[in-house]
């Protein structure tokens, strides 16, 4: 997979993709990330990125144009419905759509090359979600004040998911939501620390009892914290 950052803080992303699996996943080729800054591609004298609002208000909107010309270099085309099979060109924005684990798995099914736009928590303006973006992603219902960090949010969710990405083919099986359950508690050596044990099944060998009181400390997590996830609000795509 591709992925291409559109942002007008390309340091922000520096080091972040670095560590841990999405560093390995670079490493071995699964992924390729790039940060571009569409201040470089504001062609006024100013390279002007963002203007004031039309109509009046707070804040500041990202003018249309440095993105466009950011999109057309990346795809050779800023219309959506000219993009090749398995582009799809996403704007982090808290109006969009919720991220959640079928989400993520989705891009993975689909997409070969993944292009990200940073808003600002202002915005940015419509003619970029109406002609160039395919995809309108929120992380949660908070505000941010730009899309970076929710940029760094989705492309971690989706790398690990990457074929090969993680060490054995069943870690991510078993991540929290990846049965629409959050995940069972986990413990490692010592088998008694201050006094705390490890439960007794753990230790006994017995994977089908492992896997059933694992099943159960799971449903019991998930009805105390997320209820949601049980009454079926959560995982339709
Ligand atoms: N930009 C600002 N807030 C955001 C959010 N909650 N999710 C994605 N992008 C954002």
């Amino acid at each position: 997979m591709r992925v291409d950052v559109l942002t007008i803080f390309p340091e922000f992303f520096n080091e972040v993709f670095d560590f841990g699996i999405i560093r390995r996943a670079k490493l071995a080729d699964i992924v390729e990330i790039n940060v571009h800054d569409i201040r470089l591609f504001a062609t006024d004298k100013h390279r002007m990125v963002d203007d004031r609002p039309f109509g009046g208000g707070d804040g500041m909107v990202l003018k249309p144009e440095p993105i466009f010309a950011a999109i057309e270099m990346l795809l050779g085309t800023s219309d959506r419905d000219k993009y090749a099979d398995g582009t799809r060109v996403v704007l982090l924005s808290p109006q969009g759509k919720p991220l959640k684990q079928p989400v993520a798995q989705s891009f993975v099914n689909d997409c070969s090359h993944l292009v990200l736009i940073c808003g600002r928590y202002e915005g940015v303006d419509e003619r970029v979600n109406a002609t160039v973006v395919t995809d309108e992603i929120s992380i949660g219902d908070y505000v941010l004040s730009g899309g970076e960090p929710a940029a760094i949010v989705l492309v971690d969710s989706i790398v690990r998911l990457l074929p090969n990405a993680l060490g054995s083919d069943t870690s991510a099986e078993n991540d929290s939501f990846s049965d629409g359950l959050l995940d069972s508690p986990h413990y490692t050596r010592p088998a008694e620390f201050r006094g705390m044990k490890v439960p007794e099944v753990l230790l006994n060998g017995n994977h089908a009892e492992i896997e059933k009181w694992r099943q159960e400390k799971a449903l019991e997590k998930t009805r105390l914290i997320r209820k949601d996830l049980l009454e079926g609000a959560n995982g339709e795509m």
